[in-house]
C-alpha cells in the first residue's frame, strides 16, 4: 500500500497545511488515482496493483494548471472523454473550468458565463452519460453541458437555470450521482435510509424521497461529501461513498 499511502499521506499533509487552497482526488478512466494541488504539484498515483511494493506517487505537475488556491476546488472524471474537470480551482477565474486531458497530458481552461450562478458556493455533479454538470448554490440548479470536451473550446460555455429546488435556500447539499438521476441526501425532514431523487432526463425533481434499503448500513441523513465510483464497463450500477463532515 506504500504508494498509496504516500499520496494519502501527501493529501492529508497538505489539508492540515493548507488554509487556502483545498487539494482534489480523481481518477482517470484507466484507473490511474491522481491527488492534484498538493502544495502546488499534481502527483500520479497510477493504478491499484501499483499501489503496493514501495513506488512513489509521481510528480506530473505541467503548464495551464490552475493554481488550486481556492477553498471549495472539486474535481470530476468525464469517463467518455478520459478528461478531468477542475473547478474552484483559481480564485482569479473563478468562473473557468480546468480541464485535463489524461491522454494528451495536457490542459485547458474553458470559460463560461454564469449568469447568475456564484459557481464558488455550488455543489455539483457531473452526469456520466451526458457529460453535462449540474449544480445547487443558494437553492437554485443550474446546468452546464460539457458535451464532449476534453479541452477548452474558444467560445464560453453558458450556464442554464433550471429552477429552484424544492429543499429551500438552506439546505446544504450533498448530491450524488446514478445513471440518469441526482440524489440529494440530508433533505430537510427526509430521514435516514431515504434520498431526495432529481430525474435528469426529465429535468423532474421526484416531490416524494425514495426509500434505499441497503445490504448493511444506512444511508446517513447528514451533511458530508460523495463519491460515485463508476464501473470499468461504463454502465450502472455505481458505487458510492459517503464521507461524512466530521471526517
Ligand atoms: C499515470 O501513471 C500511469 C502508469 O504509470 C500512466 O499510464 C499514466 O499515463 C500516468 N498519467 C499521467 C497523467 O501522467
Ligand atoms: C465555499 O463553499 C461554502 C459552502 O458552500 C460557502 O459557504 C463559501 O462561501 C464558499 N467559498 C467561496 C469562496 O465561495
Amino acid at each position: 500500500m506504500a504508494h498509496l499511502l504516500t499520496l494519502v499521506a501527501l493529501y492529508f499533509l497538505s489539508v492540515s497545511q493548507t488554509v487556502l487552497g483545498s487539494p482534489c482526488i480523481a481518477f482517470d478512466a484507466n484507473w490511474n488515482l491522481y491527488a492534484l494541488g498538493l502544495n502546488g504539484k499534481d502527483y500520479n498515483a497510477s493504478t491499484q496493483d501499483k499501489w503496493t511494493g514501495g513506488n512513489m506517487a509521481t510528480d506530473f505537475t505541467a503548464a495551464g494548471r490552475p493554481p488550486f488556491d481556492g477553498p471549495n476546488t472539486t474535481c470530476y472524471l468525464s469517463q467518455f472523454q478520459n478528461a478531468i474537470y477542475v473547478m474552484n480551482g483559481d480564485t482569479q477565474n473563478p468562473n473557468s473550468i480546468y480541464m485535463y486531458d489524461a491522454t494528451a497530458l495536457t490542459w485547458s481552461q474553458q470559460a463560461t458565463t454564469p449568469g447568475g450562478i456564484d459557481v464558488g458556493s455550488s455543489t455539483c455533479i457531473l452526469d456520466h452519460d451526458t457529460n453535462v454538470g449540474y449544480c445547487l448554490a443558494a437553492g437554485e440548479m443550474w446546468f452546464l453541458n460539457l458535451q464532449s470536451l476534453k479541452a477548452a473550446q474558444s467560445e464560453p460555455i453558458a450556464w442554464t437555470d433550471v429552477g429552484p429546488a424544492p429543499y429551500g435556500p438552506n439546505y446544504n447539499p450533498v448530491m450524488a450521482l446514478a445513471d440518469n438521476h441526482i440524489y440529494f441526501i440530508d433533505v430537510p425532514n427526509v430521514p435516514a435510509g431515504s434520498m431526495d431523487i432529481f430525474v435528469i432526463h426529465y429535468s423532474f425533481f421526484q416531490p416524494q424521497p425514495q426509500e434505499y434499503p441497503l445490504p448493511s448500513g444506512t444511508i446517513p441523513a447528514t451533511h458530508g461529501k460523495t463519491a460515485s465510483l463508476f464501473q470499468p464497463t461504463s454502465v450502472c450500477p455505481f458505487d458510492h461513498l459517503f464521507f461524512s463532515s466530521c471526517f
